[in-house]
């Protein structure tokens, strides 16, 4: 079956570069009317460029339908702008690819806290802030589709980006409350988490890894998670062509008596608590509650 988004319209955050741009011409050549959003600044967020034009030039050139915005996404007035653009020329938005993303990678005993809130203020924040301006649209549609991109990062940590990883774990239990709240109006919430060689990544990835983690690489899962079909409160690794699942766990635990509830008795108990057999993955978190009500009920009876 071909996943075609012929009809629709899909804003992409950063897509003036890196995985952003992948999103961009994919989505254009199957058929979507895109949004290009770009500050056009350098990887640590300062400057500005035409980086979105450009890209929004190759869809032209490749018979596709799209128009540039320079907009910074931490800017909810200039999101919002941007959103109402897209529907006056187009009629509505289906798709949201909050991609967008800066780095100010230290450690945290370097770091300082502007450093801290500004990687937070473009990650996670500009994320909220264009879905903000996408929301109701998508809700009076009865439609749309919203992709936010965490980061091994945020999922398991990496040395020199508290901030980043912060901002990145963020997002995906943005993706989780939305999801909730946008399944009744046919709102699919997903999250990505890709690994690849782009100015991001230049000084991590090892030069031999840079062909196999191509940028492009991302498009296939990313289009997979906007599409007509598309499952809801994923949070999808993607890399070099391995598309994998993460999942928030949780395990069974121990049930401790009053007289064992204490620190020692939470030490004793320690192997049971993190014993991984009969793991769960709760839906919300409503469901957690659920579980103990019954592990106490089991307890007790
Ligand atoms: P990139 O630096 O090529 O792309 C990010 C784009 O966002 C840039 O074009 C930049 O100009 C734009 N941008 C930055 N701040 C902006 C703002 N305030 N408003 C509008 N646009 C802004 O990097 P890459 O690798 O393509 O990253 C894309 C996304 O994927 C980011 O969210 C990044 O954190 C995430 N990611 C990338 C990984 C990788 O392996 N490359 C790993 C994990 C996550």
């Amino acid at each position: 079956m071909t996943i075609s988004f012929e009809g629709r319209v899909a804003i992409v955050t950063g897509a003036g570069g890196g995985i952003g741009r992948g999103y961009a011409l994919e989505l254009a050549k199957r058929g979507a009317k895109v949004v290009v959003n770009d500050l056009g600044g350098a990887r640590d967020g300062t400057g500005t460029s035409d980086a979105a034009q450009k890209v929004v030039e190759e869809i032209l050139a490749a018979g596709g339908t799209a128009m540039a915005n320079g907009g910074n996404v931490t800017d909810a007035a200039q999101m919002e702008e941007m959103v109402a653009r897209a529907k006056e020329v187009w009629g509505g938005v289906h798709i949201l690819i909050n991609n967008a993303g800066i780095l100010r990678d230290k450690s945290f005993a370097k770091m300082t806290m502007d450093e801290f809130r500004l990687v937070v203020e473009v990650h996670l924040n500009g994320s909220a802030n264009v879905t903000k301006a996408v929301w109701d649209v998508m809700r009076e549609q009865n439609y749309g589709r919203i992709l936010m991109t965490a980061s091994s990062t945020g999922l398991y940590g990496n040395f020199g980006q508290a901030n980043y990883g912060a901002a990145k774990l963020g997002l995906a239990g943005l993706t989780k409350t939305l999801h909730l709240e946008g399944a009744k109006y046919n709102v699919r919430v997903n999250t990505i988490a890709p690994v690849a060689a782009t100015r991001m990544t230049e000084d991590i990835l090892p030069p031999e890894f840079l062909a196999v983690f191509a940028p492009e690489k991302i498009a296939p899962a990313a289009l997979y998670l906007v599409s007509e079909d598309a499952p809801s409160n994923m949070i999808v690794s993607a890399g070099g062509g391995v598309v994998q699942a993460a999942y928030i766990t949780l395990t069974q635990g121990a049930v401790l008596a009053p007289d064992q509830l204490t620190p020692e008795g939470v030490a004793a108990a320690w192997d049971q608590i993190v014993d991984r057999s009969g793991e769960i993955v709760p839906q919300n978190g409503l469901e957690q509650s659920m579980l103990i009500a019954s592990l106490l009920q089991k307890a007790a009876g």
